[in-house]
């Protein structure tokens, strides 16, 4: 999470692909990095508009936040590691630019730009307004540690709510509003009506939506499965005991089941004994296919069966 945001000059992606080129119906698209310096332009055939890049967002893939005539514009298209290459940026597909200034990209409000800022960057925005100047690229120590009351917001305004020191005593609700200031909470999905598998980006909608998701029960948190300090695990198996603390015979008993309850474990899978989340947490793209997601909505998976929301 610490390279979400990259200052100026410090680019690998780009650097490793100094000329990325595409053409978007009448537009042609160009990066071009030189040592340090990457300019993106945008061409009708006759004029040109260059830009200097200046914040490069993504890990994988990279989206330009530009500035032009003192407007904030985030780039049109997007390098995706997966294609290698440029096209639309993720939820741009629609625009439609009625001349060159405007296939830039999409202009964004100041109101924007700082929440942009607020999730991929530390000490971006102080009391409501932009501070370059004491900006630290990344997710860092601060988002998470600093600070001392706190609430916890379902409403992000750019301002970032750090975590309480007590972090790991939170329920799994609590947990999931926390990540979810960036990651986007259950109700910021459910309030913006978006559907499809465009969600399957926003964890903690999806993992409220399964089955296995008790707001009071820690073994189902964001924290059971992943250390935030770390890269996130890239092998099935290692997800198994965060299952089997709920889905085996020796589980401790369900909370929901209550203090008299007969059942006492979740239910047992009678197909397979590892490799849990490779059935039931299956890689998903989204609609424009060059970005994967793990589905949290944690379920049985039907073959042909339409993406649940
Ligand atoms: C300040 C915003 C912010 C908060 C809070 C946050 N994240 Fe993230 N997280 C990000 C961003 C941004 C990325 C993507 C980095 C990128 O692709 O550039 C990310 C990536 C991740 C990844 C993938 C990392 C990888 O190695 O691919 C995991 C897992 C993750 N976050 C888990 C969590 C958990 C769990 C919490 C809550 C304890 C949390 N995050 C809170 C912003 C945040
Ligand atoms: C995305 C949020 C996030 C970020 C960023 C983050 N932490 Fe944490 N940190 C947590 C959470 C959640 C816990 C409690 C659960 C755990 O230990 O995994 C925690 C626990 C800790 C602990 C206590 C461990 C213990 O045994 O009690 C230390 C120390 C710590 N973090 C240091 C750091 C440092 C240093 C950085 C920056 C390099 C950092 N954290 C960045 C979320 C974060
Ligand atoms: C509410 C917090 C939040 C805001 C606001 C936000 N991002 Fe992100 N962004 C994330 C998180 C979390 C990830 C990692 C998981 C993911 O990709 O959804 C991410 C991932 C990305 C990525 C990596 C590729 C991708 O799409 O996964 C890019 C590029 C990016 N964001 C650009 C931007 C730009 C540009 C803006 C402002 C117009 C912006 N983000 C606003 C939280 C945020
Ligand atoms: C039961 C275990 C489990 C829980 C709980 C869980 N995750 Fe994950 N998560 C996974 C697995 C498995 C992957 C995929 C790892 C891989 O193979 O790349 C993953 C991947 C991710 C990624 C990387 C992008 C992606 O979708 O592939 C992010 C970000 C993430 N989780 C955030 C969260 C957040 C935020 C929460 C809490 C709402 C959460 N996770 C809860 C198991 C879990
Ligand atoms: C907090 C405890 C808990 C954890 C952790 C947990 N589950 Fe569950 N899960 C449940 C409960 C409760 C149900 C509801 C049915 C039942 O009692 O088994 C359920 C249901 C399921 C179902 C059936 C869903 C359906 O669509 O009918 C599957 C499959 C499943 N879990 C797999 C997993 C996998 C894989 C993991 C790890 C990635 C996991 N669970 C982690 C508690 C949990
Ligand atoms: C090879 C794919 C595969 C793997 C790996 C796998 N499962 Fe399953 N699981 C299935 C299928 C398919 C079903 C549905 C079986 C049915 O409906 O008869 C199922 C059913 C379940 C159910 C619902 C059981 C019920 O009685 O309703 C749970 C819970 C579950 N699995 C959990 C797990 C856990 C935990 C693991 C890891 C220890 C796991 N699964 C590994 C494919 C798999």
């Amino acid at each position: 999470m610490g390279r979400a945001l990259g200052l100026p000059g410090a680019n690998p992606v780009l650097k490793d692909n100094p000329k990325l080129t595409v053409r978007k119906g009448p537009y042609t698209y160009t990066v071009e990095t030189h040592g340090d310096e990457s300019t993106y332009s945008v061409s009708d055939g006759t004029r040109t508009i260059s830009v200097p890049i200046h914040w490069n967002f993504g890990a994988g893939a990279q989206t330009w936040v530009l500035e032009r005539n003192g407007h904030q514009y985030e780039s049109a298209v997007s390098f995706y590691p997966s294609i290698p290459g440029l096209d639309f940026t993720t939820g741009d597909e629609d625009l439609k630019p009625r001349n060159l200034d405007e296939a830039i990209g999409r202009e964004i409000e100041l109101r924007e730009t700082k929440v942009c800022f607020g999730c991929h960057a530390s000490n971006a925005v102080t009391n409501g307004k932009m501070t370059y100047d004491t900006l630290r690229p990344g997710v860092t120590c601060e988002h998470c540690h600093a600070g001392t009351t706190v609430h916890l917001s379902d409403s992000f305004n750019g301002d970032f709510d750090s975590a309480p020191p007590d972090l790991r005593k939170r329920s799994a609700e609590d947990i999931s509003n926390f990540c979810g200031q960036c990651h986007r909470t259950w109700e910021t999905v459910v309030r913006n009506h978006w559907r499809g598998e465009l969600t399957v980006r926003f964890q903690p909608y999806r993992l409220a939506n399964s089955k296995c998701f008790d707001g009071a029960d820690a073994r189902i948190s964001c924290i059971a499965c992943h250390d935030p300090h770390v890269d996130v695990a890239r092998q099935d198996s290692s997800y198994d005991p965060q299952c089997l603390a709920c889905h085996s015979s020796t589980a401790a008993p369900l909370i929901s089941s209550g203090p008299d309850s007969t059942k006492v474990h979740a239910k047992i899978c009678s197909t397979a004994k590892a490799d849990c989340v490779s059935c039931h947490m299956p890689k998903v793209k989204l609609p424009n296919g060059h970005m994967t997601f793990t589905d949290h909505q944690i379920r049985i998976v039907k073959p042909g069966e339409p993406f649940p929301n």
